[in-house]
């Protein structure tokens, strides 16, 4: 935010008013980051067309300013069951409201970041462009909706939507003396290592931490970074690249009659189709777009008649993955046309689960593998079947770090802090733990965790009672959830220590959940505006606007999948 108004001074000092009106306002709304890296991209290729640019974050953003607006796009991702990221909470509710400005004679473009795993992909961006344009905005370049392998598709819409907007900016511009207006958001110091460009890091340990009879299977992974650049903070996530099953590579390439050793072409590159297929493209996640272009190369009726039918086609792809479609769907297929079907395999992001402060150049994670049975057979979730039953302790993998700074420890070190994070979402909280016991810190740090079974599924157990007992954690309360009749979760605990909770949320302590979006993180957000009610007297209303205050001081934050 001080970056934005820092340079707001040198807007002020050009022509009044003009200087404002020639700029292209690029607003992101990003949760890991992706947005951003498109609004980013964005903002580049307008500066070196000689463009002014404001490239601002929509929690930076007063709604207000919109009516100063005249040049507009938005760069948006969705999540869970259609939800903005939390950086975009405020203004796309806000654009919903009777408060919201009139735009006619705006012109605006958006452009949306999704996964089409998902039910309602890029809804969010289909939202902002849809209240937009109630509220008189006039669309002058086409909306994209980008699935996970975005980079492409990205790079062609903002060479479209720059082309669109150029000649009117051109035309503001030449009013103000053609002074380019830069609102950057201050660079991190970046690895050479990216998502384009992993760093193949050494698999040290994977290492089951769930119990022999629990129902989860666990795995605690250390990773070494020696040798690369990367660094990271706690909060930080991880992406990890994977190699697919072999076996279930093979069968592919059986039941379509290809032949492994056939040359395709992916992009710019030429390999053989059995490698694209283990390192590159997506075999296991499903989602429509593979369903229906597999339906067309294939012929196959079935298939067709779900492309025409949605909620059918959600019921399909949940029900199984990539290759359990052509499993069940065989025919004879050219190996580029299979190829063609697929789309490029994603690295997954985990959360850290350390501090470098404390291990230095390793990184820790901690993974829950996806399995379940299908049709008579397993199934493994893509990443974590890699990582927990193909890869060898020893054997490379590719890695890079993503920055998430929606997810800080807070920067001064006598705040409390108050972390919810059961099951995996422990992850995060051993990094701020780690950190923060590094640092001395001396603020109250209190762990809300919860799992099934205590026997079973006491994630870290010995480090937090080791935590508890040395001090720096001044308070854990577990919820397993099955060790009784009835069930226990985390809020349950946070509604049993409402007093407690609310003073340390008054004595300013930063509250933090990880974990469980669709579910846990609801139930928790609930059990805090009752709490927030019940110790204050505020009503439903008063008690929301307590948690997005919380949240513009950046004290209230998550992150869930
Ligand atoms: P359950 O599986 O016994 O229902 C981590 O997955 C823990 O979160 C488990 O103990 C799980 O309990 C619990 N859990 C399930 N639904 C939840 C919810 N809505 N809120 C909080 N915890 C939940």
């Amino acid at each position: 935010a001080n970056a934005n108004t820092a340079n707001l001074g040198g807007v002020v000092g050009a022509a009044p008013s003009a200087g404002e009106a020639a700029a292209l306002t690029i607003l992101y709304g990003s949760q890991t980051g992706n947005s951003k890296g498109v609004a980013t991209k964005l903002k580049e290729q307008a500066e070196s067309r000689g463009l002014a640019v404001k490239l601002v974050s929509m929690s930076d953003y007063k709604p207000t300013a919109l009516k100063k607006e005249k040049f507009l796009t938005v760069v948006v991702s969705t999540y869970g069951e259609g939800e903005p990221p939390e950086d975009a909470e405020t203004l796309h509710e806000f654009l919903a409201t009777k408060k919201a400005p009139k735009l006619d004679g705006v012109k605006i473009a958006v452009i949306g970041l999704g996964d089409s795993s998902y039910e309602f992909f890029c809804q969010t961006a289909k939202d902002f462009e849809e209240r937009l344009n109630k509220l008189g905005a006039e669309t002058i370049y086409q909306r994209a909706d980008l699935d996970v392998d975005y980079d492409d598709e990205a790079a062609t819409w903002i060479t479209g939507a720059l082309d669109a907007f150029e000649p009117d900016l051109k035309v503001q511009q030449g009013a103000t003396g053609g002074q380019v207006v830069s609102f950057g958001a201050p660079a991190i110091a970046a690895s050479q290592y990216t998502k384009q460009n992993p760093f193949a890091a050494e698999l040290s340990l994977v290492q089951k931490i769930t119990g022999r009879d629990s129902s989860k299977d666990v795995r605690h992974v250390e990773i070494s970074l020696e040798g690369s650049d990367i660094t990271y903070t706690p909060g930080d996530s991880l992406g990890v690249y994977f190699l697919n099953d072999e076996a279930l590579v093979d069968e592919v390439l059986t039941l379509t009659q290809i032949d492994g050793a056939t040359s395709v072409k992916l992009g710019d590159v030429e390999l053989s189709v059995r490698d694209a297929l283990i390192e590159k493209l997506e075999l296991t996640q499903s989602y429509p777009g593979f369903v229906e272009k597999y339906a067309i190369a294939t012929g196959t009726p079935e298939l067709l008649k779900l492309v025409e039918d949605k909620a059918a086609m959600r019921e399909y792809i949940e029900a199984r993955q990539i290759f359990d479609v052509i499993r069940q769907n065989p025919a004879v297929l050219e190996a580029q046309t299979l190829v063609d079907c697929l789309r490029k395999l994603q690295a997954r992001l985990y959360s850290i689960a350390s501090s470098q402060a404390e291990v230095e150049d390793e990184v820790h994670l901690t993974i829950g593998l996806v399995e379940f049975d299908a049709f008579g057979s397993e199934h493994l979730g893509g990443c974590s079947g890699y990582l927990a039953r193909r890869a060898k302790e020893g054997c490379k993998v590719k890695v890079f770090s993503e920055h998430n700074d929606n997810f800080r420890l807070p920067a001064n070190d006598e705040t409390p802090v108050i972390m919810v994070g059961p099951g995996t979402g422990i992850a995060p909280f051993r990094a701020f733990l780690q950190e923060r016991d590094a640092r001395e810190a001396s603020g109250k740090n209190w762990l809300f965790f919860g799992n099934p079974h205590f026997t079973q599924d006491f994630l870290y157990q010995v480090e937090i009672q080791g935590y508890l007992k040395s001090g720096l954690l001044s308070q854990v309360d577990v919820a397993f959830s099955r060790d009784q009749a009835e069930k226990i979760y985390v809020q349950d605990k946070l509604r049993s220590n409402s007093k407690a909770v609310f003073e340390w949320l008054e004595a300013g302590a930063h509250f933090y959940i990880c974990g469980d979006a669709n579910r846990m993180a609801k139930d928790v957000h609930q059990a805090l505006v009752d709490i927030i009610k019940e110790n204050s007297g505020k009503n439903d209303e008063d008690a929301e606007q307590y948690l997005k205050d919380l949240r513009s001081a950046n004290r209230y934050q998550k992150d869930v999948y």
